[in-house]
């Protein structure tokens, strides 16, 4: 395994953050249970290894992941940059519901609330979770226009769009970030969002740049415990498991000849696609180990030959099974 040298910087938006950022989801739910002990040293691990960018949601955990992540953030203010996203809605006696909510009052309260939580008086990032049918992501970018006059939020970013509606978004105030998923596994961002934010100057945040930890080849596929978010995910269950197990070959080779793990190998794919795409990318594997953050965080300065790029590329057109078992929620839905 390799260890860890000085992660990069890159650009997002108007600030500079390492190029590596860090997703704090799994502390909080989804992917079993956490120690929270550890799961804080994580933090501290991160940033004393370069990572300046914290990703956690109001929605992970029901506020949760904010909360915990309140004492992190303002012991350490200056040096970190905090996202957030507002967006997503859930209802108490029904933890399976979805639901979306991009109307003007819900995202002045939602600031509010996330303020709140984390202990702060301005989010670096403030993203629109998910796009709410019907209603114009113009319209939304002009609410969250307001919460950067306000001094409330310092940048704005989407997750989940279309390349057309970032291109609508940008021209009523500039987007620093997209947030969506892309990873070995999950290449439909390909068609239309990373070239419009390519062109635009968008930085893009893959999130689960670990396929949700399919790609360690360390995730208990096809046997997860009760309450593992993975257990509803079609590529994690059923034959989809073997299949995608089965593409897992390459990876493992070049990681073994590499003397890396197949995650800092499908973490230095997705490092790889700004060369090839020309943006700013800056991935947010979560982990809640002090050991696996910095191993994942080495993976930032691993460069991939050609050859090896070229042996990767089949595997994300034979993944069997969508992303989630309801693709109404993403943007592929409306491309
Ligand atoms: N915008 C959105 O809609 C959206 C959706 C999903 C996620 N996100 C964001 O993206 C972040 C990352 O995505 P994600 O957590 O879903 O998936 P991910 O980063 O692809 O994978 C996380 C999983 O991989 C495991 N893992 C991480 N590093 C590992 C390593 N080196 N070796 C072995 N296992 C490793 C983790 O387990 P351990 O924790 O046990 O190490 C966890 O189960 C989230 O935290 C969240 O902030 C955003």
């Amino acid at each position: 395994m390799t260890t860890a040298q000085a992660l990069p910087t890159t650009a997002l938006g108007e600030i500079r953050v390492g190029a590596q950022g860090y997703g704090a989801m799994g502390i909080s739910e989804f992917y079993g249970d956490s120690d929270l002990a550890e799961s804080r040293a994580t933090l501290e691990r991160a940033l004393e290894l370069g990572v300046t960018l914290f990703d956690t949601a109001d929605v992970y955990g029901a506020g949760h992941n904010e909360e915990f992540l309140r004492d992190f953030v303002r012991a350490h203010r200056e040096n970190v940059v905090l996202a957030t996203k507002f967006g997503i809605v859930r209802k108490a006696e029904d933890p399976a519901y979805r639901g979306t909510d991009n109307s003007p009052e819900y995202i002045r309260a939602a600031v509010e609330a996330s303020l709140r939580r984390l202990g702060i008086d301005v989010i670096d990032l403030y993203y629109m979770h998910r796009k709410q049918p019907g209603v114009p992501v113009e319209d939304t970018v002009g609410v969250l226009a307001e919460l950067v006059a306000q001094g409330k939020v310092r940048q704005i970013g989407l997750s989940e769009v279309t390349g057309a509606e970032l291109r609508a978004a940008y021209a009523v105030h500039p987007i620093a970030a997209v947030q969506s998923e892309w990873s070995l596994f999950s290449r439909d961002v390909e068609n239309t969002v990373v070239p419009a934010a390519a062109e635009l100057g968008v930085t893009f945040v893959p999130y689960s740049p670990l396929g949700r930890g399919f790609l360690t080849g360390a995730a208990p596929v096809g046997d997860l415990p009760e309450g593992d978010i993975r257990r509803t995910m079609p590529r994690f269950t059923g034959d989809n498991a073997d299949r995608n197990t089965a593409l897992l070959a390459p990876l493992r080779a070049i990681a073994e000849a590499r003397g890396h793990t197949p995650a800092q190998i499908a973490l230095a794919w997705v490092h790889a696609r700004s060369a090839v795409h020309g943006l700013s990318v800056v991935p947010i594997p979560g982990t809640r180990s002090r050991t696996r953050v910095a191993e994942n965080i080495a993976a930032a300065t691993v460069e991939l030959t050609a050859e090896e790029l070229a042996a990767l590329e089949p595997i994300g057109a034979q993944v069997a099974g969508t992303r989630y078992a309801d693709m109404n929620f993403t943007a592929v839905a409306r491309e």
